[in-house]
């Protein structure tokens, strides 16, 4: 099936954008750093809460060169809170790894950047071409999860599989790949078109709409099966006093990399007590029970309890010591994500 959007269309779309989308400040700037960096914050955090990381961020580390020059350490305590550490990791590495290219100048000049950015870690299809169209140096629609719905009711096809509709906006005419076009989709996706009860009738779209038509638009993209994560098990050693706690920092590679923790142990079997930590992750279900410990751990270090929100903890950890400091009579703050 050949996928068709006329110029007809296209004109429809864009003047629905410039009366009804969103204004998000950085949709401004064309600083590729500044594009990625965000893009990876925004697959993070919603919209609202975006504003004041991304800022932090960039005060932190103005351009890629500081980033690249930066220890993980400190690149993980602005991730701090975030969750999908290894997010942070690749952020890290593929700074790195492009310095050393040669920096953005490098991709720019590069017959094939796409397929330099997407050898970089962390980067996918998506933003490869996010960073790619949002410069203006390449024509892009990037498919995100929010296109993906607009363009499966669209064109009325009963997929979920990201990389068909990403290769199908990849041969659409270049008046559709510029990044008007992508934002106007994004917004389209996040006030019209939504998951549930979209709002067809003011949709600049709906002359169009495959799905529409069939009278069923909420039934595309069919719905993805949740799929069932394992749970795990860990134990959990806490060894407190009046001053602090006593953390490890785990290895850079694996769960919570380069975080500073509890000491864990993973073990085979649910315990009969009531845990003391439930916390999704990406592949599984963390469940977590305090082993208290009379003497510190080995390899750990004390901790003040004033000092807890300067290293970078799980959220879930963080959660449950601030609630012992508070059992200590210390509260501490939080920055807001
Ligand atoms: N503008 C630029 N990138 C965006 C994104 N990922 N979501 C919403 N608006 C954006």
């Amino acid at each position: 099936m050949q996928e068709e959007l006329n110029s007809e269309l296209l004109s429809v779309l864009l003047r629905w954008y410039k009366a009804y989308g969103r204004y998000l400040p950085w949709r401004e700037g064309q600083e590729p750093y500044h594009i990625w960096v965000i893009e990876t914050l925004l697959q993070q955090t919603r919209i609202a809460q975006a504003q004041g990381r991304i800022a932090r961020f960039f005060e932190r580390f103005p351009t890629l060169e500081a980033l690249a020059e930066a220890p993980i350490e400190a690149v993980l305590a602005v991730w701090q809170g975030l969750g999908y550490y290894q997010r942070a990791h690749n952020l890290h590495r593929a700074a790195r790894q492009l310095h050393w290219l040669g920096g953005w100048e490098a991709v720019r000049a590069s017959p094939d950047p796409l397929k330099l950015l997407e050898s970089l870690p962390g980067i996918g299809p998506y933003t490869a071409r996010a960073i790619l169209s949002f410069t203006g140096w390449r024509g892009f629609l990037p498919v995100d999860g929010n296109v993906l719905r607009v363009l499966s009711r669209l064109w009325g096809i009963a997929s979920n599989d990201r990389a068909l509709y990403q290769e199908k906006a990849d041969a659409l005419p270049s008046s559709w790949k510029k990044r008007e076009v992508a934002y106007a989709f994004m917004d389209l996706a996040q006030l019209i078109c939504t998951p549930r009860r979209p709002k067809c009738l003011f949709c600049p779209l709906a002359s169009e709409c495959k799905a529409l038509h069939a009278g069923t638009p909420e039934a595309f993209p069919p719905r993805r099966l949740p799929r069932e994560k394992p749970i795990r098990y860990f134990l959990l050693s806490l060894c407190e006093n009046s001053i602090g706690v006593w953390l490890e920092r785990r290895p850079l590679r694996g769960l919570w990399g380069g975080l500073w923790s509890l000491p864990i142990h993973e073990v085979s079997e649910q315990s009969p007590r009531k845990p003391d930590i439930l916390h999704e992750l990406k592949h599984f279900r963390f469940v977590g029970y305090i082993e208290v410990q009379k003497e510190p751990p080995p390899a750990t270090k004390l901790i003040p309890w004033s000092e807890l929100t300067s290293y970078a903890l799980p959220a879930p950890i963080l959660r449950l010591l601030m609630q012992e400091a508070e059992a200590h009579g210390i509260s501490i703050s939080v920055q807001d994500s």
